[in-house]
């Protein structure tokens, strides 16, 4: 008989979404008091406030001083989107895709800018082939967060390449160290590992980057909120707070009270907290034949968005979402069903704002709720 009773401990918080993901431990709205509203973004204390926001980016980060760093509208798509439709088409592109946000540049590269890419895929779990001439542009995502592979380092990007890299990093950043020799446009939003907000996309820039957006013109129109230059040269006040078009103010303060937390522990510290709650999962997976990492190779498993699947053979379709849904109303954890593209398993976010202690006590509970929907299957 497998024991059915509850586990006695709870995670203190059961917020394991991947975006938005949890606020920071400690956070309050009451933190965000200092939000300069119904002022103008534009006058001295808003603009103070987004270019703290990039600076304190920089120096988090460890991003270059030669890299530009913008704050753009629509989150990390905008950012992202903004990257592609900008700098694209100036060479032969790869595109690379193993899970759904990069299934989703993939086909706006392909049907909307029309370019004839050399695309490559992998199923949920694997990673393509990596190996690309240093003349092309690659777009790729650094973690996948719908299938929780990562690339496992940067080693397969030239560093003599001819062209441009365009990461999505946005659920890396914070949780990852990123190469930055190796990236010439990255992109992430403030909703994922510092548990930030939606609505802005944070947009770094290489100086082969910027060279690119001054010395091509795209052959398709561009919509004011994609515009990096005016009249060939970049348009230098969006890398110092003048932001395009009106930001959130309170998603600007909201940012610089997760940049206070996440300077209290400094980079090293972030991928830590990440790394100790990935490897609680891993520790359980490893130990349990009922569930597995939806990652195949070890190297390329996510340390931020984690996913499961569970492996017997005879189990109802909907199996994971139940036993989600079953965690759910006990309130230990939320948001934790795959993505609604993805095979169906458990996503468990597990970027720097989740406290590692909750993970851990998040793991019996699991094994409750498989045995608890086992045995009413
Ligand atoms: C890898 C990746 N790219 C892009 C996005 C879209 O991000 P946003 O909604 O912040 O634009 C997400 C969101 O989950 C993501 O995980």
């Amino acid at each position: 008989m497998t024991d059915l009773t509850k586990p006695a401990a709870r995670p203190d918080n059961p917020r394991f979404s991947s975006g938005p993901c949890a606020k920071h431990p400690g956070f309050s709205l009451t933190d965000l008091s200092d939000a300069p509203l119904g002022r103008s973004h534009r006058a001295a204390p808003g603009k103070a406030k987004l270019k703290a926001a990039i600076d304190r980016t920089r120096a988090v980060l460890g991003v270059p001083d030669d890299y530009r760093i913008g704050i753009v509208p629509a989150s990390d798509t905008g950012a992202y989107e903004m990257a592609m439709w900008t700098m694209l088409g100036a060479r032969a592109v790869t595109m690379l895709a193993w899970e759904s946000f990069g299934a989703g540049w993939v086909t706006d590269v392909v049907k909307q800018l029309k370019l004839d890419a050399d695309v490559r895929t992998a199923d949920y779990g694997a990673l393509p082939d990596l190996t690309i001439a240093p003349d092309r542009d690659i777009c790729f995502t650094w973690n996948g967060t719908t299938s929780g592979v990562r690339v496992p380092n940067a080693d397969w990007i030239s560093d003599d390449r001819t062209g441009l890299t365009l990461c999505d990093a946005t659920s890396a950043a914070f949780a990852m160290d990123l190469p930055w020799p190796k990236l010439d446009v990255t992109t992430f939003s403030w909703q994922k590992v510092l548990g930030g907000e939606g609505a802005h996309g944070v947009l770094i820039l290489s100086p082969r980057a910027v060279e690119r957006l001054e010395s091509y013109t795209p052959a398709w129109p561009l919509p004011k909120i994609f515009r990096l230059t005016k009249g060939g040269k970049l348009i230098d006040g969006i890398f110092k707070g003048e932001t395009i078009n009106t930001p959130s103010m309170m998603a600007v303060e909201d940012y610089l009270v997760a940049l206070d937390w996440a300077e209290g522990l400094g980079l090293s510290g972030l991928v830590a907290r990440a790394d100790e709650s990935a490897r609680h999962v891993w520790d359980f997976v490893e130990t349990r034949d009922w569930i597995a990492n939806l990652a195949d190779d070890p190297a390329t498993r996510s340390t931020t968005s984690v996913c499961l699947k569970f492996t017997d053979a005879d189990l109802p379709d909907d199996f994971a979402k139940r036993v989600a849904k079953r965690l759910d109303a006990e309130g230990v954890a939320l948001d934790i069903a795959s993505y609604r593209d993805a095979p169906a398993g458990l996503r468990i976010w597990c970027g720097s704002t989740v406290e590692p202690s909750d993970v851990a006590a998040l793991l019996p509970w699991i094994e409750w709720a498989y045995h608890a929907e086992r045995a009413a299957a």
